[in-house]
């Protein structure tokens, strides 16, 4: 068996022919950067998520970007990060010139619940990354967060369409940041990413950044940059967006086997509150602390695993810093993605669960 991690060459072909179909009409129409395919991009995430302004931009990284400085967060500011996530979330911080501050996560790899004592007289906004797919609670961190006088900035570039009582992930914060990278549940063909928020200024000043500080045509107001997104790309995730929810529901199918297969095997511990709502089940993170034996194993046997991510934040060059990170750092150390995507077959699961077993259980 050969059983990638993730190979997005097996879109289904109906999806594919949509999608040629799709180009085919942008090629016709001409319009490249705006137009109408933005428009319905904006219109169609805005209803699923139930978000009053949803602004796409160039990518997640971006989105970040956009919102600190939307929010006037720089020199001299702090953010509250967690020690635990994709590089992006400290690296907008450090962009806007201000200064990240990590915390430690929980064994999930969320911001550990604690996080209000890292707050000090300059710290401007925190930001809870939705690792894996899977919420914080956000009616308890946005309380906290109202009571420090901070920002929320949601990175929710890996939770795009969980939900937690009934809000969507993004539109609780002050911004809320998606990715559509083409890895991501929602992923376009290309870059992509989109500042949510539900305030009417906000949305006007980060629609103003992202397009050259330009409310009109050759007026410029502030220091922008270009970040727009492709009309390509929205087009694309137009189509795509048809599919979600079919998509979403194989992957928890495969959570469910996953989770029925392997629950009880001494020496594992498996995701909580995956096939929640308030989880996208983006990312199936197992740990163990035989992690590197294991995918070794499953390498051997043609099984793709990944590691996300291998390394904490405060541990890298450009961010080293001190503190106690035990939980995130023992998170690198022992989690390991198992395949988990709308492509895979029957027959792969089935050998992915009993390559699992035959490494625990009989090995
Ligand atoms: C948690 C997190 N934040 C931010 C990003 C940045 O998104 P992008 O790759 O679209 O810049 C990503 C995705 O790559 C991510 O997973």
């Amino acid at each position: 068996m050969n059983i990638p991690f993730l190979d997005l060459s097996r879109i289904e072909e109906s999806l594919k022919e949509r999608l040629k179909n799709r180009f085919a009409k942008v090629l016709e129409v001409g319009v490249f950067s705006g137009g109408k395919e933005v428009e319905q991009f904006e219109k169609s995430v805005s209803s699923f998520l139930n978000s009053a302004f949803s602004i796409p931009c160039a990518n997640g990284t971006d989105a970040l970007e956009l919102a600190l400085r939307a929010l006037n967060i720089g020199s001299g500011d702090e953010v509250i990060v967690p020690a635990m996530t994709w590089v992006s979330t400290a690296e907008a911080v450090v962009l806007v010139g201000a200064k990240p501050v990590f915390w430690d996560t929980d064994t999930a790899g969320l911001l550990r619940n604690d996080w209000e004592k890292a707050v000090t007289s300059k710290t401007k906004a925190v930001i809870p990354v939705h690792l894996y797919g899977k919420m914080l609670e956000m009616v308890d961190l946005t309380e906290k967060a109202k009571f420090s006088g901070l920002f929320v900035i949601e990175d929710a570039a890996q939770a795009f369409g969980a939900f937690q009582n009934g809000r969507a992930a993004g539109t609780w914060g002050d911004v809320g940041c998606l990715s559509f990278y083409p890895t991501k549940n929602f992923g376009a063909l290309g870059e992509a990413g989109m500042c949510l928020t539900q305030d009417a200024n906000l949305a006007t000043q980060i629609r103003l950044l992202l397009n050259h500080g330009q409310p009109i045509r050759d007026q410029h107001e502030v220091v922008g940059r270009n970040s727009r997104i492709d009309s390509i790309q929205a087009a694309f995730l137009n189509v795509i967006l048809e599919d979600l929810q079919v998509n979403q529901q194989k992957r928890k199918a495969i959570v469910k086997q996953y989770l029925e297969a392997f629950s009880g095997i001494e020496g594992l511990r498996l995701p909580t509150g995956i096939l929640d709502s308030a989880h996208n089940a983006h990312l199936f993170v197992i740990k163990t602390e035989r992690r590197d034996e294991l995918k070794a194993f499953l390498e051997e046997k043609g099984i793709g695993t990944a590691i996300h991510y291998p390394m904490i934040l405060p541990d890298m060059l450009p961010y080293r810093s001190e503190g106690d990170f035990a939980n995130a750092r023992r998170l690198a150390e022992t989690g390991l993605s198992l395949p988990l995507n709308p492509y895979l077959k029957k027959e792969e699961v089935e050998f992915i669960i009993e390559m699992i077993l035959n490494f625990f259980v009989r090995w």
